[in-house]
């Protein structure tokens, strides 16, 4: 299949017209994994389990909509959203063109955090796979440190920049990673309030574990994320993290102006 015939999908749209689609595009180690798994006790919510890379790969991507579609599990009779989320969708050049071409009416769920504690999250995702890292501080010490690629992340302007380009703002949301850690409810409502869905999610669907440093867990079986979320974080110095902080400065005051919106971290 090449990628014109894959365009031309979009005329002879296979899957049933009541199936609308949201993906969660980003960011990276913001709180993905638990917004899709919070999201999947909704009835009306069908989600795929896996990262599904298919705007963001080529090879994927040449596979077509069918492909896509088939690889989220879907219960005709109930669901009538589906939703995937794959995190790089947001860093990456050519999705947000590939799912404006094919998903016109897509909706975009974006959940972001304190760019300094994403960095870190980063940063301890990396150390884990690679033994001898140097520490964070001197990670950051050196002078090129806002051209390594978990630092420029957290500057979600200069992504956003390119999705406007492509979709009007009323077609995103911006969920609040920091508060879907505090008040993980508060935030599944206004994502159940943007898809249009009645609100079937609520604050006694969580408890708070401390066996996972108090991460906020589903009261349902299997309700906690795996080892790999909820990580330890290290102590950063106090001049690193001024350091990060003079640099997020504008990115963040761009961000609140691009997304109109004023959480409490930026
Ligand atoms: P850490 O493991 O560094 O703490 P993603 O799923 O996008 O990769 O994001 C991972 C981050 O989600 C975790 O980073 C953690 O801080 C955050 N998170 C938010 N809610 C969580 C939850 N209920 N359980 C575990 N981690 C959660």
């Amino acid at each position: 299949l090449t990628i014109s015939s894959c365009w031309s999908e979009i005329f002879s749209n296979n899957h049933p017209k009541n199936l609308s689609q949201a993906i969660i595009v980003g960011v990276k180690k913001c709180g993905t994994r638990a917004l899709l798994k919070f999201l999947s006790i909704h009835p009306a919510i069908a989600v795929a389990s896996t990262e599904l890379h298919f705007f963001d790969s080529y090879t994927n991507f040449q596979h077509g909509l069918q492909w896509y579609r088939a690889q989220i599990p879907i219960n005709r009779s109930s669901q009538h959203i589906i939703i995937e989320k794959t995190p790089s969708y947001f860093i990456n050049k050519s999705t947000p063109l590939r799912i404006a071409r094919l998903l016109p009416d897509a909706q975009l769920i974006i959940i972001i955090r304190d760019p300094i504690t994403r960095a870190i999250s980063d940063y301890v995702q990396l150390r884990n796979r690679h033994r001898f890292y140097p520490s964070f501080d001197d990670w950051i010490s050196s002078s090129n440190f806002t051209q390594r690629t978990p630092v420029k992340i957290g500057c979600y302007a200069q992504y956003l920049r390119r999705w406007l380009k492509y979709f009007p703002r009323n077609q995103m949301h911006f969920v609040d990673g920091e508060n879907l850690i505090h008040r993980p409810w508060e935030e599944l409502e206004h994502v159940q309030t943007f898809l249009n869905l009645p609100v079937r999610i609520h604050r006694e669907d969580f408890y708070f574990n401390p066996n996972k440093y108090g991460f906020p867990c589903l009261r349902q079986t299997n309700g906690c994320l795996g080892l790999n979320k909820g990580r330890r974080h290290p102590v950063i110095a106090n001049q690193t993290r001024n350091k990060l902080n003079d640099f997020y400065l504008t990115c963040n005051a761009e961000l609140k102006r691009l997304a109109q919106i004023d959480f409490s971290w930026i």
